[in-house]
């Protein structure tokens, strides 16, 4: 790969350890990927935040980091183990908090906005259409992608820090045009009623393009809350983080509409949610925000458990960003949520809080959440925020 005179000297530790270790990563990536290159980033998202999944081994990685780094560019985490402020409400114990607490402060010295959360984009890390960004969570790198006409590939936590400490990333992969041509038409011949419908569309697409990347038709509207749901679920069952939607995402018209089609039709959507639900009438948590809740969607909740009460033995999870939350408690929302007996989960989510074996079975508005939820020993039902925010009261799934 060829480098600038700048960037050798980043290789040859003329600015600290931890640009040296970055530039060692960037151009191992490059290496292997064929990039010619390295490319400016305007933003960086990094994910492997939460201590459960780093462990001692990832806390270590990043203190040697933190000790002379400093991110180039703006830089956002994705959600941590925990609620960094009401952990404790959470259920989340004094040893994960104190650890979890010594990931945040190694991020926080790398000059790293704390922002956790997997909706960097609702919060102000807004990528422009075209611009070279290096994000690592999945749900996320397919909305700036797709949604926002952004170009990053996914990357790794250490891939995207890397980037961050030296404001670059190697151009391959979605950053170059011929890796962005759609190679798979999906017609959509159903039509979508509620929120969970996104997340089942994102299944059965992912599963019939397997590792295409779609062109869709046949979808006529679509809100922003639709689109994050649809760009979580579609990669987590299939694996390209870009899709196009004729009428609907950015380019779409400028792409060729590939020859080779699948059809989406009810069938799939019935599979979908067959698939993604389990057979349980007993719920005992529900979390909605997967993707992070936007302010409309907490709106929603409002409107539906508004002088209702969340039954005794089940915990309803309202996981969202921080900054969402503080818009939320100025409007008077967070009262009312928390009045009906419903938590906030600011900064986390039910994939990487510590969850294994605490609840037996779990309502959710994403497609995503039930895939995770699964892997931490849950029962998972799928559906719109009304049946989610019901099961909620009465402790059942009722459809
Ligand atoms: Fe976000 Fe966690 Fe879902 S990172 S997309 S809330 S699994």
């Amino acid at each position: 790969m060829e480098l600038t005179k700048q960037e050798q000297a980043m290789l040859d530790g003329k600015e600290g350890y931890a640009t040296r270790k970055s530039m060692e990563i960037l151009v191992a990536l490059g290496e292997i990927f064929g990039a010619k290159n390295l490319i400016n980033v305007g933003s960086v998202q990094v994910a492997g935040v939460s201590y459960h999944n780093l462990g001692d081994a990832g806390l270590e990685f990043l203190n040697s980091l933190a000790k002379d780094g400093k991110v180039k560019v703006l830089t956002t985490l994705n959600p941590a183990g925990m609620d960094l402020e009401n952990w404790r409400q959470l259920g989340i114990s004094e040893e994960f908090a104190e650890k979890q607490n010594l990931v945040i402060d190694a991020f926080q010295r790398m000059g790293i906005l704390v922002s956790c959360t997997c909706t960097p984009y609702l919060i102000g890390n807004l990528p422009l259409y075209d611009e070279h960004i290096a994000w690592s969570e999945s749900s996320a790198v397919t909305f700036a992608n797709s949604v926002l006409g952004a170009r990053t590939n996914r990357e790794g936590g250490p891939s995207a820090l890397a980037a961050a400490f030296v404001g670059k990333t190697p151009c391959y992969g979605l950053h170059l045009d011929e890796n962005r041509v759609p190679d798979v038409h999906v017609k959509v011949e159903v039509e979508l009623s509620k929120i969970s419908d996104w997340g089942a569309l994102g299944y059965a697409v992912g599963k019939k393009a397997e590792n295409k990347t779609p062109y869709i038709t046949g979808i006529k509207t679509a809100q922003l809350d639709e689109l994050k749901n649809f760009c979580a679920s579609i990669v987590t069952y299939g694996t390209k983080p870009l899709f196009y939607v004729k009428n609907i995402t950015p380019s779409a018209d400028q792409q060729p509409i590939p020859k080779e089609t699948v059809y989406i039709e009810a069938s799939d959507i019935k599979n979908a949610y067959d698939s993604i639900n389990d057979d349980t009438a007993e719920i005992d948590f529900v979390c909605v925000g997967c993707p992070h809740c936007s302010i409309k969607e907490i709106q929603e909740i409002v409107d539906i458990i508004q002088n209702k009460k969340v039954k005794k033995d089940v915990e309803l999870w309202v996981a969202t960003s921080r900054t969402v939350k503080q818009l939320a408690d100025k409007r008077g929302y967070t009262a009312i949520i928390e009045a009906a007996g419903g938590k906030f989960a600011c900064d986390t989510c039910m994939a990487v809080a510590p969850l294994k074996g605490r609840f037996n079975a779990l309502a959710t508005t994403s497609a995503k959440g039930c895939f995770y939820s699964r892997q931490n020993l849950m029962k998972t039902k799928m559906g719109s925020m009304k049946e989610c925010i019901e099961a909620a009261v009465s402790g059942k799934w009722n459809i």
